[in-house]
C-alpha cells in the first residue's frame, strides 16, 4: 500500500499588512498587549472585492508548478476553509474551474483551524486506496471577512492566506504515516460563527447583533487549546515511538505562542525545531500549517520526521506524523507574479 507524499506546496499571502500599530487605531488595544498574549505582530489582509477561492487557486497553482504537474493531471481537489466564497458552490469548483483542472472534483471540508490536517488525512485515504495520483489538499481562509474589526477579542488575531500541497504515492516509506482526529461538539459555543446558517439566516436583527462574525470565548478556549494540542501531539509520538529528538520539527497551528510554546515542551522538543511566524500572519485558520511548510521547505531534507498538529473550532484538533518525501533546497522558488498571471 502506497504512503501519501507531500511532493509540492505553494503559498499565497495577500500584500496589505495590518499592523499592531493600526489595529492601536481601531480598538482599545496595544502592542505590548497584543505581543505578550499572542506573539502577533502582522497580519495580512485580502482586498475586500477578493474571496477565499483567489487566495486557494493561487497557491495550488504554486505548488503545480513547482512540480511541474499541469491541472489537468490532477484527480481531487479538497479545500479546508470556513470563509468559502458563498456557501454553494464549494469553493473547490471555484479553484476547479480557476485553475483549468478539468478531470478533477472536489468538495469543501470545515473544521475551522484544524481544517488542513482534516484535509490531508482525507486527502491520503485516496492515496493509499490506490484509487488517485494526484490529490491538492488546500487550506485557505479570509478571516477579514468575518472578523468585527470592533471586537479587541478576536479583531488581533486573524489574517487572511492560503496553502496547498500535492499529495502523490510514495512506496519508499515516505509521506503521511500516521494521523490521529478528534472533535467534540459540546462546546460549539465557546468558538463559533452564530449568523449565516440555516439555523440564523441573514436578518435585519442578526446584523444588528453582529452575528455574522466570529465569536470565541478566548480564555475557555485557550485551556482547550493547550490540552488538546499537547495531548494529540504527544498522542501520535507515542503510537509511532517517536521521542523528542527524533522530530526534525514541529509544524503547529498558528493560534498562539503560548500554545505552541505548552505543546512543543510537552513533546521535548526546542524552539529551534518549531515552525513559527504567527508574528507575521497572525492566525490563518486552515491555512498556517501549509503556510509553514512552504516558509521551511527550503530547510526540509528527505527523511525528516515532522509532527503536524492543530486545535480548533468545533472542537476540532488533531495529530499528523509525516516523514518529509523531498529535500526541500532542490525546489526552485517560482515566480508568486508568474502564477498570478497565468490565473489571469
Ligand atoms: N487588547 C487589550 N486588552 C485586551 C484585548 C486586547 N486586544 N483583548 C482582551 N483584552 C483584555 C480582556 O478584556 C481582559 O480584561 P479583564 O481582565 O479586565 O476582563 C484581559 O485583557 C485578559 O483577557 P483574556 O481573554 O483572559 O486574555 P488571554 O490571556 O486569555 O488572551 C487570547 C486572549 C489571546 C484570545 C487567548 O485566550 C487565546 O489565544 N485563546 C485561544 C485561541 C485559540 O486557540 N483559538 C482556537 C483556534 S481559532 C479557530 O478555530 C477559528
Amino acid at each position: 500500500m502506497p504512503h501519501a507524499a507531500i511532493t509540492a506546496v505553494g503559498h499565497f499571502l495577500p500584500d496589505e499588512r495590518l499592523t499592531n500599530a493600526d489595529l492601536e487605531k481601531m480598538v482599545d488595544t496595544n502592542d505590548e498587549w497584543i505581543r505578550t498574549r499572542t506573539g502577533i505582530v502582522e497580519r495580512r489582509i485580502l482586498d475586500e472585492d477578493k474571496a477565499t477561492s483567489y487566495m486557494a487557486s493561487r497557491a495550488a497553482q504554486e505548488a503545480l508548478d513547482k512540480r511541474g504537474v499541469t491541472a489537468d493531471e490532477v484527480d481531487l481537489i479538497i479545500v479546508a476553509t470556513v470563509t468559502p466564497d458563498m456557501l454553494f458552490p464549494a469553493t473547490a469548483c471555484l479553484v476547479q474551474d480557476a485553475i483549468g483542472a478539468s478531470n478533477a472534483w472536489g468538495f469543501d471540508l470545515s473544521a475551522a483551524c484544524s481544517g488542513f490536517l482534516f484535509a490531508l488525512s482525507t486527502g491520503a485515504s485516496f492515496i493509499t486506496s490506490g484509487r488517485y495520483d494526484k490529490v491538492l489538499v488546500i487550506g485557505a481562509d479570509k478571516m477579514s471577512a468575518i472578523i468585527d474589526y470592533t471586537d479587541r477579542n478576536t479583531c488581533i488575531l486573524f489574517g487572511d492566506a492560503a496553502g496547498a500541497v500535492l499529495l502523490e504515492p510514495d512506496t519508499d516509506g515516505y509521506g503521511l504515516l500516521d494521523a490521529h482526529e478528534h472533535v467534540d461538539g459540546s462546546h460549539d459555543q465557546l468558538l463559533c460563527m452564530p449568523g449565516g446558517g440555516s439555523k440564523m439566516p441573514a436578518s435585519h436583527e442578526s446584523v444588528e447583533a453582529h452575528a455574522h462574525f466570529l465569536k470565541q470565548e478566548g480564555r475557555a478556549v485557550f485551556k482547550y487549546a493547550v490540552e488538546g494540542m499537547a495531548g494529540v501531539a504527544e498522542e501520535v509520538m507515542e503510537a509511532n515511538d517517536l521521542t523528542g529528538d527524533d522530530v526534525a520539527y514541529l509544524v503547529p497551528h498558528q493560534a498562539n505562542l503560548r500554545i505552541i510554546d505548552a505543546t512543543a515542551r510537552r513533546m521535548g522538543v526546542g524552539r529551534d525545531k518549531v515552525m513559527i511566524n504567527i508574528d507575521r500572519y497572525g492566525n490563518t485558520t486552515a491555512a498556517t500549517i501549509p503556510l509553514c511548510l512552504h516558509d521551511w521547505e527550503s530547510e526540509l531534507k528527505r527523511g525528516d520526521n515532522l509532527i503536524l498538529a492543530a486545535f480548533g473550532g468545533g472542537f476540532t484538533w488533531g495529530a499528523s506524523y509525516v516523514k518529509w518525501a523531498y529535500d526541500g533546497a532542490d525546489v526552485a522558488r517560482t515566480n508568486l507574479a508568474e502564477v498570478s498571471a497565468s490565473l489571469g
